[in-house]
């Protein structure tokens, strides 16, 4: 039996905060309805002490989200946890996620303190969380450091077994991407016994951005040996990919797996060809599974002869080997010019086609 991984999606905190991502209360909602119409569990919605702005947009997104838990951010202060928790009175479901830096560089960096302190400082936050909602998660800042994935599953799995009653507690993975890994290390700490990733759309975020959220429902899904679920509906999320892409006027970068514009093109012959045989030579994952539509041959100078075939049979050409190997000498020519050869180019070299040009 497979289990649950739970995905925390923390687009419209974490992703908003990156700079020029910045959400009205308006964008905000409608964002957080179609995150639960995805099938996310938990939305962090914002920083409820942030901005007067970030209260209402949090405190209205509780109102009307029904399925997915609503969560505000806090820092381990009485204050924020109290904003917080006023933000989401009206939540069915809610969740105050506070915390405060522990690994030895930020109690010291950031707080000037020492672990005695930070501890205390942990245990009060969460004590005053817990008057306003049983739901309450705790992180750990920088207790991963800029771990490799193996340090990190092995992080997860020392809390595993050596904390009294972890198994009533959920662990939770949120990693940032400085290094290409966030995807990776929550991939870690879940094999490792987390049940929980922190996750955005398109992977934005602080910085070098999160873990990526289509990335990580597509590795659980696909890799079934693992033995986990989420609840995500992956044909959701190439549309939604591409509507946060617009309202945070962040282009998505086209070999970004899962939603970039390449992530099923192909262009090489040696990769269009075995495409063309059978699509799963070169596709683990169908482009219709995640809603990306068909997949597409593109017409470089780096593409064979059976992609132009079967681009000319696209429009309505059907060439035979001899047309085609004719056709290619001339399709080069056009593609030594230009980046890519499109529809425009196939008809003009079809239509200046006549068999006897092969055979002379
Ligand atoms: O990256 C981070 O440290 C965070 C915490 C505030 C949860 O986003
Ligand atoms: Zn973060």
């Amino acid at each position: 039996m497979s289990e649950k991984v739970y995905i925390f999606d923390t687009t419209l905190r974490d992703g908003e905060q990156v700079p020029g991502c910045k959400l009205n209360a308006t964008e905000k909602l409608e964002l957080a309805l179609k995150l639960e119409a995805l099938g996310v569990d938990i939305i962090e919605a914002g920083f409820p002490v942030s901005s007067p702005g970030d209260f209402d947009s949090v405190s209205q997104i509780a109102k009307v989200i029904k399925n997915a838990t609503v969560c505000g951010l806090s820092r381990a202060v009485q204050k924020d946890i109290e904003v917080a928790g006023q933000a989401l009175k009206f939540a069915k479901r809610s969740r105050i996620h506070t915390g405060i830096g522990t690994s030895d560089f930020h109690i010291k960096s950031k707080f000037n303190s020492n672990r005695e302190d930070i501890l205390e400082r942990a245990i009060q936050c969460v004590k005053w969380a817990r008057n306003f909602t049983n739901d309450v998660e705790f992180y750990a800042e920088d207790a991963g450091g800029y771990c490799l994935p193996y340090q990190y599953g092995e992080k997860i799995a020392y809390l595993i077994n050596n904390v009294p009653n972890v198994d009533k507690a959920i662990l939770s993975c949120h990693c940032h991407n400085d290094l290409g890994l966030a995807t990776a290390n929550s991939i870690a700490g879940v094999i490792s016994g987390a049940r929980q990733i922190e996750c955005t759309i398109n992977g934005l975020g602080e910085r070098a951005g999160n873990t990526a959220l289509e990335e990580v429902v597509m590795i659980l899904q696909s890799h079934k040996d693992l033995g986990f679920y989420t609840s995500v509906d992956a044909k959701q999320l190439n549309p939604l990919s591409r509507e946060v892409s617009d309202i945070m006027r962040m282009p998505v970068q086209p070999n970004k797996a899962i939603v970039g514009a390449n992530a099923f093109s192909h262009s090489s012959g040696i990769h269009q060809d075995g495409f063309l045989k059978d699509a799963q030579t070169y596709e683990i994952i169908n482009p219709e599974v995640v809603g990306a539509g068909e997949s597409k041959i593109v017409l470089t100078a780096r593409s064979g002869r059976s992609a132009l075939a079967h681009r000319f049979q696209k429009i309505g050409y059907q060439f035979n080997r001899n047309d085609i190997d004719f056709l290619y000498e001339k399709f080069l020519q056009v593609a030594d010019r230009k980046k890519e050869v499109d529809e425009s180019d196939l008809q003009m070299l079809a239509q200046a086609y006549t068999p006897e040009l092969a055979t002379n």
